[in-house]
C-alpha cells in the first residue's frame, strides 16, 4: 500500500494510523519511509534504520527507513563482491569510482524497495510505504517498467549500474516487482489530498501518471476536512465552505475512485503552519 501526495498533506499521518490499525488487527506489518524527509521516527518514537525495527508498543508493526547513501554502499559492496577473484584490483576500483555518482543513489534505493516487492519470503502480510512527495514516488515506481525494457533492449548496461553480471542479477528482481505493482490484489494506491485545488490538482495528475504505469488499484484519502462547530463562527464556516467547494470541484477520475474523507484532528498546537487553519480554528 503506497501513501502518496503533495507535501504536508498527510501522507506519513495516514501511513501511520493505517499501519497501526493493520498491526491492532493482528496483522504483521512494515511500515517503510522512502522520504528523507519523513518525521516517522518523531511520530513513533523509534529511531530509523535501513533494516526492520519493531515499534516499541505496537506488537506486529516494525518499521524501515530507505537510506539512499547507506542503500548505496550496500549497493556497490554487492557488485563489487560478485567481481572478487575475476577482477584487477584496478578494474575494482575503476568499478568503485563508476558506482559513486547520483545515479548508482538512485538506483540502490530502488534495488532495496524492489527487494520488498519482489521477494516471496517477505514475513509481512502488508507493507505500508510512506512515500516522498509525489514526483519522487512517480520516478520510483516507473522504475521497475523503465528497467525491465532497458534490460530486454541492452546487452552492456547503464555504467552507473556496474558491470553487466550485477545487472542482470537484478532483472528477475525488476520483473517481479513490476508483476506485483500492476497486480491490483497486491498493490494499492492511496492518494492523499486535501479539501484543497492545488492538493487535489497534483492527485489526479499522479492519478492518471500511475494510472498508466500500470498502477490502477487507487483510492483517495481526503485529510484534514473542516467542520465548523460554531455555526456563528463566519470565519470557521467559510473555511468549511472553501473545502466543500474543492471537493466538488474534484475532477471526474478522482471522483470515480473509493474515497475516505478523515477530520481535521482538533489540536491545541499553535506551531503547525502548514495545518494553520484546523490549528487556530479546530
Ligand atoms: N487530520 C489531521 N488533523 C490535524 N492535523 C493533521 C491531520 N493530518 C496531518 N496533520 C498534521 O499536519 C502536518 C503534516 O502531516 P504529515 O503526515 O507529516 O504530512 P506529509 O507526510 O504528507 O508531509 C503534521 O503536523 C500532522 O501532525
Ligand atoms: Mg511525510
Amino acid at each position: 500500500m503506497f501513501f502518496t501526495g503533495k507535501g504536508g498533506v498527510g501522507k506519513t499521518s495516514l501511513s501511520s494510523a493505517t499501519a497501526l490499525a493493520l498491526a491492532d488487527a493482528g496483522r504483521q506489518v512494515l511500515l517503510v519511509s522512502t522520504d528523507a524527509a519523513s518525521n516517522l521516527d518523531e511520530m513513533l518514537g523509534v529511531e530509523l534504520r535501513n533494516s526492520p525495527v519493531p515499534v516499541p508498543g505496537a506488537t506486529g508493526l516494525s518499521v524501515l527507513n530507505i537510506d539512499p547513501d547507506t542503500a548505496a554502499e550496500a549497493y556497490r559492496q554487492r557488485v563489487l563482491a560478485q567481481m572478487e577473484g575475476s577482477a584487477t584490483a584496478d578494474e575494482m576500483s575503476a568499478v568503485r569510482e563508476q558506482l559513486s555518482g547520483a545515479c548508482t543513489t538512485e538506483i540502490a534505493s530502488f534495488d532495496e524497495f524492489t527487494a520488498l516487492l519482489a521477494d516471496p519470503a517477505q514475513p509481512w502480510d502488508h507493507i505500508v510505504f510512506d512515500t516522498a512527495p509525489t514526483g519522487h514516488t512517480l520516478r520510483l515506481l516507473s522504475l521497475p517498467k523503465a528497467w525491465t525494457g532497458f534490460l530486454a533492449g541492452n546487452d552492456r548496461g547503464a555504467s552507473c549500474l556496474g558491470p553487466h553480471s550485477g545487472l542482470k542479477m537484478q532483472e528477475a528482481r525488476f520483473q517481479a516487482a513490476l508483476a506485483a505493482l500492476s497486480d491490483p490484489a497486491k498493490s494499492t494506491i492511496v492518494l492523499v489530498t486535501r479539501p484543497d485545488r492545488g492538493a487535489i490538482g497534483e492527485a489526479a495528475r499522479a492519478s492518471a501518471d500511475l494510472h498508466d504505469l500500470g498502477l490502477s488499484n487507487q483510492r483517495t484519502a481526503v485529510n484534514g476536512v473542516f467542520h465548523a462547530t460554531d455555526r456563528d463562527d463566519a470565519i470557521a464556516c467559510a473555511i468549511e465552505a472553501l473545502g466543500a467547494q474543492a471537493l466538488e470541484a474534484m475532477p471526474d477520475t478522482l471522483q470515480a475512485l473509493p474515497r475516505v474523507d478523515v477530520r481535521c484532528a482538533p489540536s491545541t498546537r499553535w506551531d503547525c503552519p502548514r495545518f494553520a487553519p484546523c490549528c487556530f480554528r479546530g
